[in-house]
């Protein structure tokens, strides 16, 4: 939510290019408006800032470079640069980032939320501060103006420590200063995650990691409540007490090419098509043999915390909260113990009852979801073990965790969950079976048969995908034909259930279609209601112990007329006589079938999206990580 990039180095850089290009990495943060702040080379911050998308700031510099040569901000040494998602202030040029403090000395991006915003800014507009925009972060910039030429005189570094010690709640910053071209100064609080890329007589500030990929793959990582100083030969990290830290950089193994299209025409449809790959990984050295290796819960186990548990909690939102409804059905069967799946946000007001023997496990993709963050955070209080399930190394989630099982998905650029909502499921029923292992609840023949079966999922994935791209598939022409809809439903039964409400929530995130998942049997109680023939309704029904009832209840769908479109397993014939349309995908164990069925979901809700022009990669309203409550 929100994307910084920062930028300080020699002489005669191209600095505009660096930050529009690391902020491009980075709009699947929030693309409400853009703006970057340069230091030209006669010494004027050069301020530009656009609604909208990266490519309307781009535009905007062309037409200024056009105009005036000269004053298109090119060449520097310094730079700041902010893609934002709005929180405080409509989407306008206004209220876009960066922003000034009232002298123009400084110039500040922010990502997060300043809580005591209102009364500091009443403060300052007592003393004299005048304020341009509605945002809070402007209220940072003038803090830092008053302690610069206060009691820090003139030291951007020190400046910025002593404002932020008036400041409640949220924050990654980067700031700079007109007087200090060599200094870029950025700083990090509950809010989302600020890295300093290391580079040779040049270093750079991001949101994430992709934004750096091009330049340098030696990170710092900063922790809360720190603050880093950037200059083109030295990175300094301090606490907010201002005493200096030592750490050493992590080496990124990943490549660029990992964070780019690939020849696909959007990431969506190129990260769907990396499920197998990024299913592999995340199996990758935890089954050997038919044997199951968590050896990142070795720790936590040898501690004893998990001896004592007797329920779980799983916290998540969105589709991670789905992958943490499946869990329930995969833990409670192999675990035998009780499993609660809460959204995030109602968690941390819900006055939950937990205590240490009450497992959390914390599901993020971006492990910078703040309602998931502050829930883990306020479960340690109370003395519960948590686990985090996450795909980003070094995230804020993986410092509030007992332990942390990585989704090794690679990374995930698309704002839509996908390759990371399967890698959670197969992730979190590797942590159902271990736990039925410690609980003695599962014996080790079906564990390896079950292992087995998560072994051939990529293949069996691959097989899908492949199917849909052959051009006798008709995936794609039932999509353009759905396209036209307003309205569409999604059922299951058992682990299909969940998988109907991620078959939903991809429909109407990335088409806008309204789209509802529900539990089969429940239809009947209210909302059959909505059917007719144009309400098509899509029903999960794999091979499973209550398929019979799901027929039912699609027989119940058919006598109102509405269209139905089903997952079925490979083999079923049968079926094709209750739908109007029937996608295949191959058998595995019914417990598994979710990793299967929401493939061909995925891959409907994404042809749907771009029959209807969609932007599939950046829906409207939304953002990779949400960062704020
Ligand atoms: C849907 C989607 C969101 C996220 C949700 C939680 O495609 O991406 O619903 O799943 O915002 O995000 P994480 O997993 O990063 O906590």
């Amino acid at each position: 939510m929100c994307g910084i990039i920062g930028y300080v180095g020699p002489e005669g850089t191209d600095v505009t290019t660096i930050l529009l290009e690391g902020l491009s990495k980075l709009e699947y943060r929030g693309y409400d408006s853009a703006g970057i702040a340069v230091l030209t080379t006669n010494g004027d911050l050069s301020l530009h800032r656009q609604p909208g998308k990266i490519a309307n700031l781009k535009k905007a510099l062309e037409l200024v470079a056009t105009v005036d040569s000269a004053s298109g901000p090119v060449a520097g040494t310094l730079g700041i640069g902010h893609t934002r998602w709005a929180t405080h202030g409509r989407p306008n040029e206004t209220n876009a980032h960066p922003h000034p403090d009232c002298t123009g000395l400084l110039t500040i991006v922010h990502n997060g939320i300043i809580e005591n915003y209102a009364e500091l800014r009443h403060e300052l507009g007592s003393s004299g501060h005048t304020f341009l925009s509605e945002t809070d972060t402007e209220v940072l910039a003038h803090l830092i103006e008053r302690s610069y030429f206060g009691e820090a005189q003139h030291n951007l570094t020190e400046a910025v420590r002593l404002a932020l010690q008036h400041v409640r709640g949220t924050y990654a910053i980067a700031v700079v200063s007109r007087e200090q071209p060599d200094v870029l100064v950025g700083a990090r609080c509950n809010g989302g995650p600020l890295i300093a890329g290391l580079g040779t007589n040049e270093n750079f500030l991001a949101s994430d990691i992709p934004a750096l990929l091009k330049h340098t793959r030696r990170i710092l990582v900063l922790e809360e409540g720190e603050i880093v100083e950037l200059r083109p030969n030295s990175v300094s990290l301090f606490q907010q007490d201002g005493t200096p830290i030592q750490r050493e950089p992590l080496t990124i193994e990943w490549d660029i090419e990992a964070a780019e299209k690939g020849g696909y025409p959007h990431f969506a449809l190129k990260e769907i098509h990396e499920q197998p790959e990024a299913l592999r990984r995340a199996l990758l050295g935890r089954i050997q043999d038919g044997q199951l290796h968590l050896s990142e819960l070795d720790a936590l186990r040898q501690s004893g915390a998990l001896d004592s548990i007797q329920r779980i909690i799983i916290i998540a939102c969105g589709t991670s909260y789905h992958a943490g409804l499946l869990a329930k059905y995969a833990i409670e069967k192999w675990a035998r113990i009780p499993v609660e799946t809460i959204t995030a946000s109602e968690f941390r007001y819900c006055d939950p009852i937990i205590g240490p023997e009450t497992l959390c496990v914390a599901v993020t993709q971006s492990g910078e979801t703040l309602d998931t963050l502050v829930g883990i955070r306020q479960a340690r209080e109370h003395g519960a073990p948590v686990i985090a399930i996450t795909n980003v190394v070094a995230s804020a989630i993986t410092r509030l965790s007992d332990a942390v099982l990585y989704l090794q998905a690679g990374p995930e650029i698309c704002v839509v969950a996908t390759k990371t909502f399967v890698t959670s499921v197969a992730t979190l029923y590797l942590l159902g079976l271990y736990l039925g292992q410690l609980r003695g609840h599962i014996a080790q023949e079906q564990v390896s048969e079950l292992l087995t079966a998560m072994e051939r999922l990529p293949d069996q994935i691959q097989h899908i995908l492949d199917h849909a791209d052959s051009s006798d598939d008709e995936l794609q022409s039932l999509a353009k034909r759905m396209a036209k809809v307003s309205s569409m439903m999604f059922i299951g039964r058992g682990v299909g259930f969940p998988t109907a409400l991620e078959g939903a929530l991809k429909l109407k995130e990335i088409s806008y279609i309204h789209a509802e998942g529900f539990p089969a049997g429940e239809l009947k109680h209210g909302s059959i209601a909505l059917l007719d023939p144009d309400t098509p309704l899509f029903a999960i029904a794999t091979t499973s112990h209550i398929y019979e009832k799901v027929v039912s209840n699609i027989q119940e769908v058919r006598a109102r007329d509405a269209q139905v479109l089903v997952v079925a397993t490979e083999g079923d014939e049968k079926i094709k006589q209750h739908a109007d349309h029937v996608l295949y995908v191959p058998d595995t164990q019914e417990i598994l079938s979710p990793l299967l069925a929401s493939i061909p979901l995925q891959l409907f809700a994404y042809y749907v999206a771009v029959a209807r022009g969609c932007n599939v990669d950046q829906p409207r309203n939304l953002a990779k990580s949400v960062t704020v409550e």
